[in-house]
Formats: structure tokens, C-alpha cells, sequence
């Protein structure tokens, strides 16, 4: 897929009031800090349309970008992050299980994973809260420019064997680096297909 326009349109606290168009949307989620908004910089192919930042839990709202006119790219507030008050995370935490459970026009989530990390509970549970509401999604790992191309290969075996004690299947993975722009065919070639479906 050619990304021809892609712009920021709405930051919401609240999913009624998250965009009213019939468009098939993607959200990206994960813990704070895991490569979120670089990740969509890098598939947007821009440098600054979801802030990067070096401060965990800066993404705090539900953000909407149009991709093509076509589709909605969210950016959802990461999940787990320490330094935040409790009372701020549980916000959150209803926030992200409204717009899932609630919002219609979603089609797929894609969580994102740091590669170089041991798979982590309050992902692994994501994830089944995704499974038991019968909610699509595929996992991203990030940062793979931080190991060695072996090593990525290694951690990502591993990620399946650890999810197949609780999964049949392992859902679709793909592999990326925003600092090196990989990964980026795939994934959009990936909402590409399903558009067409729909
Ligand atoms: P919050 O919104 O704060 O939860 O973070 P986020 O998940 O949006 O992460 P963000 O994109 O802000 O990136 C966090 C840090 O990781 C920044 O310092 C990024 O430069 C760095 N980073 C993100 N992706 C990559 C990557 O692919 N490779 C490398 N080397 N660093 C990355
Ligand atoms: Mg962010």
C-alpha cells in the first residue's frame, strides 16, 4: 500500500466521541515505551505525526489519524507504565477496554512487543482479553534493530512456544524496526489485504 495523505484528527478521552465515519480502523497498542508512535511515524512516513517521546505513558489519549481517506490509524495510550499514579493507570486501563469492546469500526489490534524482552505477563494477558472477546489482533515486535538478526529470529521462536501453552494457533507476527524502516511493507500490505476484503 502507497501511503498517499495521512493526518491527525482527533485526541479523545472519550470513545463516543471518537470519529463517526464507517472506516475500517487499526489500533496500535502495547506498554508505554515500547516503540508506538515511532511505529507509525515509520509506517506513515512521517517524522512527527504521533509524538515520540523519551517519557513513558506520554500517549495518553485515543488519537485518530486518517490514512488514504480511506482508513484510521489509533494510537492508543500504552498500558503498564510504573511511573504513573494507580488511580491514572486505572483510567486508562477503562479507557483502552472501552474503545475495544465498544468500538464498531475496529477491525484489527495490533500489539506491539519489545523483541529483546522475555514475553511479559501483562502482555501475554492482553492478549487473552483480546482472545476472550473474540477481538482480531497480530503482534508486532519492535526495536529489532537492537539485536542481532539471529537473536530476533531466537526471541520470536520463543514468544510462540511461550503463547502456544495457552494458544491453538499463534496469531500473524511481524517483525520491525522504526529506525530502520522495517517491517513497514508487511504491515501495510497486511491492512491493504484485509481493506480489500471487507
Ligand atoms: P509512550 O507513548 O510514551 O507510551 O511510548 P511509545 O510506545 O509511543 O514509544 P515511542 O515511539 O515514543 O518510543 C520510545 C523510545 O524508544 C524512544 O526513545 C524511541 O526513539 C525509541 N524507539 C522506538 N522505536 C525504536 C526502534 O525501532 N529502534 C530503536 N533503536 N529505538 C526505538
Ligand atoms: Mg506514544
Amino acid at each position: 500500500m502507497l501511503i498517499r495523505t495521512s493526518d491527525f484528527v482527533i485526541s479523545n478521552t472519550d470513545v463516543s466521541k471518537c470519529p463517526a465515519q464507517n472506516l475500517p480502523e487499526y489500533a496500535f497498542i502495547g506498554r508505554s515505551n515500547v516503540g508506538k508512535s515511532s511505529l507509525i511515524n515509520m509506517l506513515t512516513g512521517r517524522k512527527a505525526l504521533a509524538k515520540v517521546s523519551g517519557t513513558p505513558g506520554k500517549t495518553q489519549l485515543i488519537n485518530h489519524f486518517i490514512i488514504n481517506n480511506e482508513w484510521f490509524l489509533v494510537d492508543l495510550p500504552g498500558y503498564g507504565f510504573a511511573r504513573v499514579a494507580k488511580t491514572v493507570k486505572d483510567k486508562f486501563q477503562t479507557l483502552i477496554t472501552k474503545y475495544i469492546l465498544q468500538r464498531q469500526q475496529l477491525v484489527a489490534v495490533f500489539v506491539l512487543v519489545d523483541i529483546r524482552h522475555e514475553p511479559q505477563k501483562i502482555d501475554l494477558e492482553f492478549m487473552q482479553f483480546l482472545g476472550v472477546n473474540s477481538v482480531p489482533f497480530v503482534i508486532v515486535f519492535t526495536k529489532a534493530d537492537k539485536l542481532k538478526p539471529g537473536e530476533a529470529e531466537a526471541h520470536v521462536r520463543r514468544y510462540g512456544e511461550r503463547m502456544l501453552q495457552e494458544w491453538e494457533e499463534l496469531p500473524r507476527m511481524f517483525v520491525t524496526s522504526s529506525a530502520k524502516a522495517a517491517g513497514r511493507d508487511e504491515i501495510l500490505d497486511y491492512i491493504d489485504q484485509i481493506n480489500r476484503s471487507l
